[in-house]
């Protein structure tokens, strides 16, 4: 028969056991083992909940109130060294798992704009700031609007300074970006001020100069009683606003069958003696008027048309026009 007293000196057993070892232990798991061997099903302080049923009725509800006491102590205790254990843990954590905040960060290079794509951004930002729309055309074009409606007749002899691609009797790719200024005329009334930047396709062999596939930028300004020295001033203030103040510019006599007259622009580098081309222009010939239905005793009109390559080629300093192309990092990354 077991008595309050053989309980009450069980439990004292095991307190004191809980009160020297729990200190002393270092892992969690362990707790956790000890929290089963006490506190479990089948653990001691169970064990001893079993045997009240052996004592008097007088005596069971002290005995479970002591071994409710012991239950308490034991959960508390183990408790309390859990969240020490864990605290020391995450102290040694900071020591070994230390971050050197001085270290340099992981590069992540950034994506930039192709060359090509800035020079274009650049020339559409000026025109923008005078009031220009920046349009857009097909890259597969009818031979009506490549060459007809420009004054560019079948047989002429002018189409051969557009070798094309033929796509098939009709439709060619696009050899310039003047097709849509025919386009915007028979679209939209006058007063028209568009730029139109884009890729453009010519049967040329691949050189330093040359490129089968390039980008223009054609502009076109029609309103009434415009004239050559309007076209001037335009060009003159893009010259300076994409050069800079000191390139000097000049104009030549051209023919441009879209264009009466038809002139050449260059420029000069303040460090250069020599001139270089950079665009076609002039003023609309009545013709190409005519063919989108103005009235070419009512409007005037003037326009250029501009290589990118070319722009971007002057502006960087590069000369040879397959680097564009190429996709070399090395290149690309200088920019
Ligand atoms: N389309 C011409 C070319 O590709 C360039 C050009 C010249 C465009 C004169 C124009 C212009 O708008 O007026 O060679």
């Amino acid at each position: 028969m077991v008595t309050l007293k053989d309980l009450r000196r069980e439990i004292a057993v095991i307190a004191v056991l809980v009160e020297e070892q729990i200190p002393q232990i270092n892992s969690a798991t362990r707790c956790e083992e000890l929290r089963v061997q006490l506190l479990g099903r089948k653990g001691k302080v169970a064990q001893l909940f079993k045997l009240l049923g052996e004592l008097s009725p007088q005596e069971r509800p002290i005995a479970g109130q002591l071994l409710n006491e012991l239950k308490e102590k034991v959960t508390a205790a183990l408790a309390g060294r859990v969240t020490v254990l864990g605290s020391v843990a995450e102290r040694s954590d900071f020591t070994t798992e230390w971050i050197d905040i001085t270290l340099p960060g992981t590069y992540h290079p950034y994506g930039h704009f192709h060359p090509l794509s800035q020079v274009q951004q650049k020339i559409e930002e000026i025109f923008l700031r005078m009031g220009f729309t920046v349009v857009a055309g097909p890259e597969i074009e009818t031979e009506y609007y490549n060459f007809e409606a420009l004054n560019i007749p079948v047989h002429h002899p002018a189409r051969e300074e557009w070798d094309s691609f033929y796509i098939d009797e009709t439709h060619l790719l696009r050899a310039h970006t003047s097709p849509v200024q025919i386009r915007i005329m028979e679209e939209k009334k006058p007063p028209l001020r568009i730029i139109c930047p884009g890729r453009c396709y010519r049967r040329d062999n691949q050189d330093a100069t040359h490129s089968p596939v390039f980008h223009q930028v054609e502009m076109l300004w029609v309103e009434k009683d415009l004239s050559l020295a309007n076209l001037k001033y335009i060009i003159e203030l893009f010259v300076k606003e994409f050069f800079g103040e000191r390139y000097q510019m000049r104009f030549l006599a051209d023919f441009f069958p879209f264009t009466e007259p038809s002139i050449q622009v260059h420029i000069r580098s303040p460090h250069s003696t020599e001139w270089l081309e950079i665009m076609g222009a002039g003023m609309v010939d009545p013709i190409v008027f005519q063919k989108v239905g103005y009235d070419p005793e009512q409007v005037t009109g003037f326009a250029f048309g501009l290589g990118i390559e070319r722009m971007a080629m002057l502006r960087y300093k590069i000369d040879d026009i397959r680097l564009f192309f190429q996709n070399d990092l090395r290149f690309l990354h200088q920019f």
